[in-house]
């Protein structure tokens, strides 16, 4: 049974485990990750914790060009299976290209219905977020991520050249 669970620092050792099964530097979609983050000490881990955590509060200003998200951490019996973020707005470029959401999960927990579950879960914190809908992108050749937007309700508005790359982009309405 899986659950979406706020970035923690109780799952340190759960989430490394992921992280090396990804690889060092291998981009996980929708965790925040960024190639110069910590993750190995505990400070560094708590402090990465903490601005993920910070980044969904709208009541503390985001850098320029940033804005804010909430990330989880998808999680089954205590491990951690992947990652997923709700971005609470649209810049010009997300808009052009990176959506609302994004997300992944570890090469050894895919296609068992993770990711199309975890996207349903966020849709229902969009919708309570007030967004009447959300846009959700993917590389042209992901036909994996395109069959979960597209079970999910996602509606193809194009297929655009974007710094991406070939990209699709799709609107989910939230009824
Ligand atoms: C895309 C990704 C998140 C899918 O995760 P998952 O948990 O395996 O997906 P699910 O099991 O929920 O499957 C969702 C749909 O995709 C299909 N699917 C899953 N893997 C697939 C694959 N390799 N090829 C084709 N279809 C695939 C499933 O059959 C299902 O479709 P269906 O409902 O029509 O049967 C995962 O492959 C991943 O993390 N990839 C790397 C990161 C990434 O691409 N993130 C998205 C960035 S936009």
């Amino acid at each position: 049974m899986a659950d979406l669970v706020a970035p923690t620092v109780l799952l340190h050792r759960a989430w490394l485990d992921a992280r090396d099964e990804w690889g060092r530097d291998v981009v996980q979609h929708g965790s925040g990750l960024h190639h110069a983050t910590d993750v190995d000490t505990p400070e560094g881990f708590a402090a990465w914790v903490h601005a993920l955590n910070e980044s969904a509060d709208e009541s503390v200003p985001m850098p320029e060009e940033l804005v804010h998200a909430t990330y989880w951490w998808i999680v089954e019996d205590g491990t951690v299976v992947g990652s997923i973020t709700l971005r609470h707005r649209l810049t010009d470029h997300l808009l052009h290209a990176g959506g609302h959401i994004g997300y992944s999960v570890r090469p050894t927990a895919r296609k068992r219905g993770l990711a199309a579950w975890a996207l349903g879960q966020v849709l229902t914190h969009a919708r309570q977020l007030g967004l009447d809908r959300v846009l959700v992108t993917c590389d042209d050749t992901n036909e994996a991520s395109a069959r979960t937007i597209e079970r999910n309700g996602g509606v193809l508005e194009d297929v655009r050249d974007t710094e991406l790359g070939r990209t699709r982009r799709y609107w989910i309405v939230l009824a």
